[in-house]
């Protein structure tokens, strides 16, 4: 096992803690466009933050994860709830995909194997995509300035930039670029720098499904002030000299939260405040994620509900409280 398998294998191993926190929002957006039973795949899955909101939504997920404390406890939650998901335990660079995807992940994982893994993995399943399916990846990119964390050894495979030329016939949904300051259970606050990419299989010039909400507003903090704001603090602990956000994202998911594998039928609510190129992220009322954009900070606004969702979400209903 790498050292970088033990660092993940002992923040799985205590069922009792989540790492990683709620889905991300960007997924929460992309699945207000999948169609009803959307067939998802979420590659390097960790506790199933993603899959298991995916799964709760309706739609029949298959998870890879190579880390087995991980696998046993997305397991257990998924049969607790009778949720379809198909929980592999495996290796990115063993994993042949053999299904057509509406939607598919990966979170932070395809960093982890070289270009020679990720690029024929991402070209295999850009051919098994749906029309006018989703693939949506996030992945640390070191930089001068935010070189990747030690404790996140990577294998330092993906530039700035490799996904756009990769996609460049599909649309393009999101492309952010950021400086994340973010804590999981047994690592103190780190920071890297992180890709967000959305992409959707049609034509550039075809109509988009959302719109693209721009979130940068308002006066900027100065970076002392954004720096000096610690993690983990209440909402109503932030103190702000003189200045407010203009804009604020607020996003609320009933019936999921993904504080505790123990508790997952409570409401599960993210806000976003934005500051020109810094965001604060509360995540239940407690700052989790600390961010400085080098892109315009974005959201998606879907600009129309897919007509055959009628009945999808079952287990879980949500809300954009915009
Ligand atoms: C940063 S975590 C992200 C987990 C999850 N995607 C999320 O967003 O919550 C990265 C995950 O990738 C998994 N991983 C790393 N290398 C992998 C590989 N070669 N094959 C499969 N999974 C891998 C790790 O075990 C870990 O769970």
């Amino acid at each position: 096992m790498s050292s970088s398998e033990r660092f993940w294998e002992q923040g799985y191993s205590d069922p009792n803690v989540w790492t990683m926190g709620g889905p991300s929002l960007e997924v929460y957006e992309v699945e207000q466009q999948l169609p009803r039973n959307a067939t998802v795949l979420d590659i390097g899955c960790g506790e199933g933050r993603n899959a298991l909101f995916l799964a709760f939504r309706g739609h029949s997920v298959t998870a890879l994860e190579l880390s087995s404390s991980a696998v046993r406890k997305l397991r257990s939650i998924a049969d607790e709830f009778a949720l379809n998901i198909d929980v592999i335990e495996g290796r990115i660079e063993d994993f042949v995909p053999d299904k057509t995807y509406d939607l598919a992940l990966a979170h932070s994982s395809l960093h982890f194997v070289t270009k020679d893994v990720w690029v024929p993995l991402v070209n295999e399943l850009r051919q098994r995509t749906s029309k006018g399916g989703f693939h949506n990846f996030t992945s640390i990119i070191g930089t001068s300035r935010y070189p990747v964390p030690y404790e996140c050894r990577h294998a330092n495979s993906f530039d700035r930039g490799d996904l756009e030329s990769l996609y460049a016939d599909w649309q393009v949904l999101r492309s952010d670029f950021y400086a994340k300051w973010d804590s999981h259970p047994g690592i103190s606050t780190h920071v890297h720098a992180v890709e967000k990419f959305v992409a959707r299989k049609a034509r550039p010039d075809e109509p988009l499904p959302f719109i693209k909400v721009d979130l940068s507003n308002g006066d900027e903090l100065s970076f002392e002030l954004f720096d000096s704001i610690p993690l983990r603090i209440h909402i109503a602990d932030v103190k702000l000299p003189c200045i407010r956000p203009n804009t604020v994202n607020r996003i609320e998911i009933s019936g999921l939260n993904m504080n505790s594998p123990t508790q997952l039928t409570r409401s599960y609510a993210v806000e976003e405040w934005f500051f020109g190129r810094y965001a604060l992220q509360f995540t239940q009322g407690v700052l989790t994620g600390k961010y400085e954009y080098f892109t315009q900070p974005i959201s998606l606004r879907a600009v129309q509900s897919m007509s055959n969702r009628r009945g999808a979400g079952a287990h879980l209903g949500s809300r954009n409280a915009g």
